[in-house]
């Protein structure tokens, strides 16, 4: 029978693959002005887009292989219609244990109940500002409130957890957020993690000296609210910190000033079924052909094989020479 093997999925540096992202569209309700200009990006036509059950296919591909997380991601996830159909599908798939989202939280509320309701377990919410004006000026939309309200409504569901909330440092902005998101953060039952600003904006605007790195954060957190190292969980992007005094926690990404390439354990399926190996790969490998022309599961599986083979070793932010994607992070799935 034509099945794909429980092997587990390595790449060509001892790395074994356990994590997938999927972006299930481009498209998305906010313009970042790290990620998105104004006026929006060329989106995907909907026949370029993977279709649920071409995702759902590719899964149960890859899990049996050990891949048994997945999170799903855009663009804005929840802007493609029926997410939550999706999240059932993939729920139930062998071999998937941890289904996940990331959202900007903008149509959460709505859709949080049903969502919870499918299987996603683990929520990440992006809130780069916990004040009104200054949250627009970065989203270029005024949905600081609604992204609130979808929090707690998130938070009414005890099976969604931990409830992350993401926050993109950016230096000359997000210095006047760091103790309200301290505070946010101690008084909440979500994990604040603060995310080094990475060259994967469409502006091409990065430059290093505009990442506030998660050392500096740190120290201006652990002068007024102590901190205390938690263990590292394997395959932890986030180096996590507990309040001295018990209430609750705060976590650094840090992918430009200490990347953790060594472990990196992640692959990434873009809306229209390319499989990206790093998110700073200059190279992309296309599934969507083989699954619109009749390829068989096994031969699927043998072009993810040989394309994770090829995993990069690490990024080179920090290096000369240093090529962005052509992709942005919208169009790759954070
Ligand atoms: N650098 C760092 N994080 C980014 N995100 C989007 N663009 C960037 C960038 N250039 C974040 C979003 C969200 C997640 C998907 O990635 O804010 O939290
Ligand atoms: Fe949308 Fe996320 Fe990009 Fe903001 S960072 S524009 S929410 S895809």
């Amino acid at each position: 029978m034509d099945r794909a093997s429980t092997e587990p999925l390595r790449d060509g540096h001892g790395r074994e693959i356990g994590s997938l992202r999927v972006s299930v569209t481009d498209r998305c309700n906010f313009r970042c002005q790290y990620c998105m200009p104004a006026e929006g990006l060329p989106w995907l036509q909907r026949a370029e887009v993977l279709t649920f059950e071409e995702i759902a296919r590719l899964i149960a591909i890859l899990a049996p292989m050990g891949v048994s997380d997945v999170r799903l991601t855009g663009g804005e996830p929840l802007a493609r219609l029926d997410l939550p159909l999706l999240a059932g599908m993939l729920h139930g798939i062998d071999g998937v244990d941890d289904l996940s989202l990331t959202t900007n939280g903008y149509l959460l509320e709505r859709h949080a109940a049903a969502l919870v309701a499918a299987g996603i377990g683990r929520f990440n919410v992006s809130v780069d500002s916990l004040q009104r004006d200054r949250f627009f000026q970065l989203t270029r939309r005024d949905a600081l409130a609604a992204v609130l309200r979808g929090l707690e409504a998130l938070s009414a569901h005890p099976e969604a957890h931990p409830i992350k909330v993401n926050a993109v440092a950016i230096r000359g902005f997000t210095e006047e957020e760091v103790l309200p998101f301290a505070r946010f953060a101690r008084e909440h039952p979500y994990e604040v993690r603060f995310i080094e600003f990475m060259p994967l904006d469409a502006d091409r605007s990065w430059s290093p000296s505009q990442v506030l790195t998660g050392k500096e954060i740190r120290a201006a957190i652990h002068a007024v609210y102590p901190l205390e190292p938690s263990p590292r969980e394997p395959h932890a992007t986030a180096r996590v910190y507990r309040f001295a005094d018990g209430r609750g926690q705060i976590g650094f990404i840090n992918p430009v000033s200490e990347p953790f390439c060594a472990d990196c354990n992640r692959i990434r399926l873009t809306a229209d079924g390319r499989l990206r190996t790093c998110l700073f790969s200059l190279a992309e490998t296309d599934l969507r052909a083989p699954l619109r022309t009749g390829a068989s599961d096994t031969e699927i599986e043998r072009i993810i094989r040989d394309a994770v083979w090829r995993k990069e070793l690490k990024h080179h932010v920090n290096e000369p020479g240093f090529v962005q994607p052509a992709r942005t992070m919208s169009a790759i799935g954070g």
